[in-house]
């Protein structure tokens, strides 16, 4: 079942169910944090506002409680997240 994600100051969208919550936000162009993409370094940390993800890695770096790691989990329900630094969308090129 499709899920929507609400991205506090930004927007709402559907992911694609394929994605993981990161791509997802990709895929929108939304701007965020990442490096190692497997849940080892906690870079692409955001704040879950409301809702519940589903990792399919157990994530390796340390996540404070209400804090996600996008890279390794799907949005397992509608989620409203916080995006550190705010919503900011990448320019075309
Ligand atoms: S990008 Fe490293 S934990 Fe998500």
């Amino acid at each position: 079942m499709a899920h929507i994600v609400k991205i506090l100051d930004g927007f709402s969208f559907i992911p694609r169910s394929e994605l993981n919550l990161l791509e997802a936000l990709e895929s929108q162009k939304v701007e965020i944090e990442y490096q190692c993409r497997e849940g080892f370094c906690g870079s692409c940390q955001v704040q879950l506002v409301a809702g519940e993800v589903e990792y399919f890695a157990e994530p390796i770096a340390f996540v404070p409680d209400g804090k996600i790691l996008p890279c390794c989990c799907y949005a397992k329900s509608d989620l409203t997240i916080e995006i550190p630094g705010g919503c900011r969308i990448k320019k075309e090129q």
